[in-house]
């Protein structure tokens, strides 16, 4: 029996959950000792009923959650949930489609394809690339460098997909120094070393030198992959995408585009010039759970050679019928087979936003992370990075020691939730602006808390 008491229950939780964020503690208040004591214990021999699972899970948790959807949660790169959005993904949730394929789910199948199609225009990518949506940029980056892997590959005449990678020539994969850690994750499970990476020098912002991997690949020959990346997740600062694609393409190299945030500031007419060039590459990885406000999970991956693509990743079985050759199986495009129905979400997000919306959150985001940095630097805070995108990076006094400190501090206070770094051999502060809920004053507010916990940290 459909229990509507127990949904209806549900969501006033979430909206009395929601409506509290902008004047909760952002981080955590429990500890892990006493969040083990509220949940866990034995699994019972007898069930209990849901109202009481859900009355003790919500109760339980509470203390344990960190304010991520709300206006100043600044961790890591941290979408909020567009309203849009997070109601779509209850109905994700309650039609339980299995997103696999287009008999597992026609509205799931149909929605993903149009919803990635947005994604392609939005972005500025080309509108023929094999699209789908990921957990994660993790597994987008993951996706792109298996179809970048299998293409380089087959033009060497080898067939990765068929023959594995034992005997098959050598690749040369080059990447930034800066590369985010899940590109090297992504290289790692498809059967590059790490010693085998040719590292590329960075700028003082962290964007890859075009003329250091200009020099690297001239150094070399032989099928070739170069790891891009649009939004460093320290500064913010994108790779000068236009001269690594020429440089990458002379020689035939494929280049994937780690865009996890940056690439969306292709969506901005304001701040597109700091990808440009971005549509001149093979793959393109990115989130829609950080700066497109979906709920988590869900990661963008797109290919150019949609037949590069599908070699990566489709799969056939016989009982796998597909009557519909036009009708688009999901897990052709990514590395799952049953799988949330995430295009709901995303197509629901970009109806809300339509095109100026996703422009102006950009753009509203890169404005209040400039914002907070005017603000804190005009009291003597010293700001490690150009601020060009979404990214702020703060360093308090000249040792690393207090920097922590003030991090420590501003995470016990609980006004914002900000983390630390280590950019270039200093600590730093990291502020990510990436939600749609935040607003000048919860920017004025957080620049506030943040110079009261440098003061008495001194
Ligand atoms: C540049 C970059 N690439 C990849 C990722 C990984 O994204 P996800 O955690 O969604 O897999 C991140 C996360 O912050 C990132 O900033």
């Amino acid at each position: 029996m459909i229990d509507r008491a127990l949904l209806a229950r549900v969501a006033e939780l979430a909206s009395e959950h929601l409506e509290a964020l902008p004047e909760r503690h952002a981080g955590p208040i429990a500890g892990f000792d006493e969040l083990r004591s509220a949940l866990g214990g034995q699994l019972a021999e007898d069930g209990v009923p849901a109202g009481q699972v859900i009355e003790e899970l919500a109760l339980g948790a509470a203390r344990g959650l960190v304010a991520s959807p709300g206006p100043r949660y600044f961790g890591f790169v941290t979408g909020g949930a567009l309203p849009a959005a997070l109601a779509a993904d209850w109905l994700a949730s309650a039609w339980d489609q299995n997103g696999f394929s287009a008999v597992s789910s026609p509205a799931a199948s149909v929605v993903e394809e149009v919803a990635c199609g947005w994604l392609l225009d939005l972005l500025g990518l080309p509108a023929e690339s094999g699209a789908g949506l990921t957990t994660g940029a993790q597994m987008a980056n993951v996706t792109g460098l298996a179809a970048a892997r299998g293409s380089v590959l087959t033009r060497a005449g080898w067939d990765v997909e068929e023959q594995g990678l034992g005997g098959a020539p050598a690749i040369r994969v080059l990447a930034g120094e800066e590369a985010h850690v899940t590109v090297w994750r992504a290289l790692r499970l498809l059967g590059f070393g790490r010693a085998a990476i040719e590292v590329v020098a960075a700028d003082e912002q962290g964007r890859m030198r075009a003329d250091a991997l200009a020099d690297a690949l001239a150094g070399g020959s032989g099928p070739a992959i170069v790891c891009a990346q649009a939004g460093n997740v320290n500064t913010g600062a994108c790779d000068p995408l236009g001269e690594i694609v020429a440089a990458a393409h002379e020689q035939s190299a494929w280049v994937h585009v780690d865009g996890a945030f940056g690439l969306w500031a292709a969506a901005s007419p304001v701040y597109a010039a700091l990808v440009a060039g971005a549509a001149g590459a093979d793959s393109w990885a990115t989130d829609a759970h950080k700066w497109l406000n979906v709920p988590y999970d869900c990661g963008v991956i797109a290919v150019r050679d949609r037949t590069a693509h599908a070699a990566a990743m489709s799969l056939t079985a016989s009982y796998l019928v597909r009557d519909d050759a036009s009708a688009r199986s999901n897990s052709d495009w990514v590395p799952e087979a049953s799988r949330r129905a995430r295009g709901f979400a995303v197509y629901a997000a970009l109806r809300s936003l339509g095109r100026s919306g996703a422009a102006e959150l950009v753009e509203r985001c890169c404005g209040l992370a400039r914002r907070l940095a005017e603000r804190v630097a005009a009291e003597g805070v010293e700001v490690l990075n150009d601020v060009v995108l979404n990214q702020v990076l703060l360093r308090f006094g000249a040792d690393d020691a207090l920097t922590d400190q003030v991090v420590r501090r501003v995470q016990e206070d609980g006004t914002l939730w900000a983390g630390g770094t280590r950019w270039r051999g200093q600590a730093a502060m990291r502020v990510s602006v990436s939600s749609w809920s935040t607003t000048e004053s919860d920017i004025d507010l957080a620049a506030k808390a943040i110079l009261t916990a440098a003061r008495r940290a001194r």
